[in-house]
């Protein structure tokens, strides 16, 4: 039999790149050679994305979807996905055909979400593939549902929404893409990575989620085999072997140089407030300047990060932000930042995001509490988790006519967050238990590393 040799083929997204690139990790540790593919874009702005001690067993290859310096706004977003999957399944096909005619062919594909068509491909060369989901698996479970007898009642959007094994969800806490008001297209992408699930017989998903934090949900969906092998974060957060490996090593963003670390060293204990939308969501500017106010209100130090790209795309209307002088003397902004440093800083009081997985995650291995502020895709079921499940902070609300979160809500929810009431409290409680349980998953005998050697047992590795 063939040593074990796993690819990993991932979309090149920053939310895709850092859990795929963990995994890749961690199997390398485990003494398994990897190869790890993803555009050529992203593979160009990676930074350091090498593990030094063993870099042999891991080996990266990019290929051209056809945007090779990056997707641009005026690009249409449809026809990227369509030149992706034809480049990539080509490039997936030759990478796995050219590694069959040397000593390590590939034994088992791991795939990101939105890379659906390389189980498809893996299928038609005969190796077994497993997806990796890189969002919460109760969402992956109100997929599934919507797909097996329950379309009609989420359809519904009422406020009471009763899945089994799952929390009671309002129309507020479904995925995006399930919406009636989202185009019907989206709702295909979601039945195509279904599908593919279905065309197999118990198919494996790895998933970035722990035994603890998401019990009936990985064990919702009886045709598919969910295996908690999160969180997937550096081993150097989570008091591993290796205390050294303490960043995820994928960053397609440059880092800021805004000395941001020494401005978070110089406040107090628990006093920062860290706001950050993730690596993809456009804010209006509307909505900037409301959350920005919000944060003036409070007067509590801030550490903001604003992407490059993250603006409307007009200059002149950008230079004209009011308040970024009075913002600059309280607070911080960087257009990127190690994340994973910043939520781990004692200066650290609270988290505003978007709750994009990979945030809530961090949130929950560093023990931080969050004001949740979602945007898309899977991030008002993040917050629905965050706010009523694991209890670990509140959920702002819109305006309903504006379709705004002022910046009064913002400060209500950021100040509940960080005075020293009997919410605020709780939340702290209950997200440095989750804390613990996070680290005692990835332990070397938690549930995460067992559920891991479990899988690469099923492949066949000894
Ligand atoms: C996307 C989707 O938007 C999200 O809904 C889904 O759950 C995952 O994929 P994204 O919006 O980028 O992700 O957010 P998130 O999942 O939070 O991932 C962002 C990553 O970038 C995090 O790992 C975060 O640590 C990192 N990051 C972000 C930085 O390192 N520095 C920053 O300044 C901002």
């Amino acid at each position: 039999m063939n040593p074990t040799h796993i690819l990993v083929a991932t979309f090149p997204g920053q939310g895709h790149i850092n859990p795929s690139l963990q995994l890749a990790k961690r199997l390398v540790k485990m003494g398994i050679e990897v190869t790890f593919m993803t555009s050529v874009f992203a593979r160009k702005r990676m930074a350091n994305a090498t593990t030094e001690d063993s870099p042999k067993r891991l080996t990266f290859v990019e290929f051209s979807d056809g945007y090779d310096d990056g997707l641009k706004p005026c690009d249409d977003g449809k026809r990227y996905m369509e030149e992706m999957k034809t480049n990539g399944i080509e490039a997936l096909k030759n990478i796995i055909l050219a590694s069959s005619k040397r000593d390590h062919p590939v034994t088992c594909l791991v795939y990101s979400h939105l890379f659906a068509w390389a189980a498809e491909v893996a299928r038609e060369v005969h190796v077994p593939s497993a997806l990796l989901w890189i969002e919460p698996a109760a969402v992956l479970d109100i997929y599934y549902y919507y797909f097996n007898g329950y379309g009609g009642d989420i359809d519904k959007c009422s406020n009471e929404i009763q899945l089994p094994k799952l929390p009671l969800l309002s129309k507020n806490d479904i995925p995006i893409f399930l919406l009636p008001s989202t185009p019907e297209r989206f709702r295909l992408v979601v039945k195509e990575k279904l599908d593919v699930l279905d065309a197999e017989t118990k198919p494996k998903v790895l998933v970035n989620s722990f035994d603890e934090l998401e019990k009936d949900a990985l064990r919702a969906i009886e045709k598919y085999e969910l295996i908690g092998v999160g969180p997937l974060i550096p081993s150097g957060f989570l008091g591993g072997e290796d205390l050294s490996d303490k960043s995820y090593g994928g960053d397609i963003f440059k880092l800021s140089e805004n000395n941001y670390i020494e401005w978070l060293d110089s406040k107090p204990e628990s006093s920062v407030v860290y706001v950050s939308f993730g690596s993809m969501f456009v804010l209006p500017k509307t909505q900037m300047e409301q959350i920005a106010k919000g944060l003036l209100d409070c007067g509590r130090p801030f550490l903001w990060v604003i992407r490059e790209n993250e603006h409307d795309g007009n200059n002149e209307d950008d230079q004209k932000w009011s308040h970024f002088e009075e913002l600059e003397r309280i607070g911080k902004i960087v257009r990127w930042c190690s994340q994973l440093e910043v939520l781990s800083h004692p200066s650290l009081g609270c988290f505003l995001t978007h709750c994009g997985w990979n945030s809530v995650m961090e949130s929950i291995v560093f023990g931080v509490p969050v004001v949740a502020f979602p945007q898309g895709f899977d991030q008002p079921t993040n917050a629905k988790l965050i706010e009523d499940v694991w209890k670990t902070g509140i959920r702002v609300h819109k305006n309903e006519d504006s379709g705004i979160v002022e910046g009064d809500e913002i400060m209500k929810c950021i100040e509940k967050t960080m005075d020293d009431g009997e919410k605020s409290q709780e939340w702290r409680n209950n997200a440095n238990k989750w804390k613990g349980l996070a680290r005692e998953a990835m332990g070397e005998n938690g549930s995460s590393n067992k559920n891991l050697m479990y899988f690469l047992k099923e492949l066949g590795h000894v």
